[in-house]
């Protein structure tokens, strides 16, 4: 890391560093997160996973939107970027009714205020990829809402632009996604605006972190679907009757050891890169 690098704050995952006025350093922990509540255990190389294929995805839509990346470090978990103003909500695309979705429409027939068809099954897919916007929020829980609270946070106009982009990335990836034997159940983007205006894809992308990956092959509506993301580790947590609130268990080796095999596993179907390729010169994702 360069001496003028100045700590900016810590998130969940990563470490967020200036490096000067427009550019950022990212550096992506392997720290787990799980119902919001950071694990005291990591997972070696998360971060590395996280990193690369973020820098993958962001390769690979450069021509649907511009990104944040500038670089990518030899240690494969630290990322330079433009810094930007970042929207004050999370963009959510839905393929397929899972997780709060599920929870909502089982609730209220609705997911962020559009009715769905009634009798969907759990882990349906939906008629088409819905845009479900959350709050961002700063402690606690994201909050699912609709059209018109996210129009109040950033306005109509850049309402319609990132809601466009975010299916049109979700299209993108969940059609590479699929031909990998990969679902791309729902993901969360998140987008930021730089100094003259434009609209910029940032933080992470269609990593395991932020999506919902389910192996195709053992796909089936109706129940709740082994993942590549965190619901091992989520299933793991609650055989435990943890109440989700901090601190959150240990994970004996196993999980860790399973829960590390599933990152890794994501990340060559999706990149189609060794993983050990990716660790040696991380510039291979970038195509
Ligand atoms: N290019 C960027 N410019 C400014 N801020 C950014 C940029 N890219 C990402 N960020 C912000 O950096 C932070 C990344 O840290 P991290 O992912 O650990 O945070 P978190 O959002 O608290 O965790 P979680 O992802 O589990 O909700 C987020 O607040 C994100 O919005
Ligand atoms: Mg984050």
């Amino acid at each position: 890391m360069s001496d003028a690098a100045t700590h900016l704050g810590s998130g969940k995952v990563r470490e967020l560093y200036s490096l000067d006025e427009g550019r950022l350093l990212l550096v992506t922990s392997d720290r787990i997160s799980t119902f919001d509540v950071v694990l005291p255990t990591e997972i070696p190389d998360k971060g590395r996973v996280l990193t690369g294929l973020s820098a993958f995805w962001f390769a690979q839509t450069a021509d649907v939107v511009p990104n944040h990346l500038l670089a990518l470090r030899d240690d494969g978990r630290s990322t330079e970027c433009r810094r930007l103003e970042m929207l004050p909500i999370e963009c959510v695309v839905r393929g397929y009714l899972a997780g709060s979705g599920w929870k909502d429409y089982t609730a209220t027939g609705e997911v962020c205020g559009r009715r769905l068809p009634e009798g969907l099954v759990e882990s349906q897919q939906l008629p088409e990829p819905l845009f479900t916007p959350a709050t961002k929020a700063q402690t606690g829980h994201d909050e699912n809402i609709d059209r018109a609270a996210a129009i109040e946070l950033v306005g109509e106009e850049r309402f319609d632009e990132v809601e466009r982009l975010s299916l049109l990335l979700y299209r993108f990836a969940s059609e590479r996604a699929a031909g990998r034997g990969i679902v791309l159940a729902d993901t969360k983007l998140e987008f930021g605006v730089d100094e003259t205006g434009q609209l910029v894809l940032a933080d992470e992308a269609f990593t395991p972190d932020s999506s919902r990956f389910w192996p195709a092959g053992e796909f089936e509506p109706g129940r709740t679907q082994a993942s590549f993301d965190k619901q091992f580790v989520r299933d793991y947590c609650e055989s435990l009757g943890w109440d989700k609130t901090y601190p959150g268990p240990e994970l004996p080796q196993d999980v860790v050891d399973g829960t590390r095999a599933r990152y890794v596993e994501a990340f060559e179907r999706l990149t189609e890169i060794p993983f050990d390729d990716y660790v040696a010169n991380p510039e291979v994702v970038l195509g």
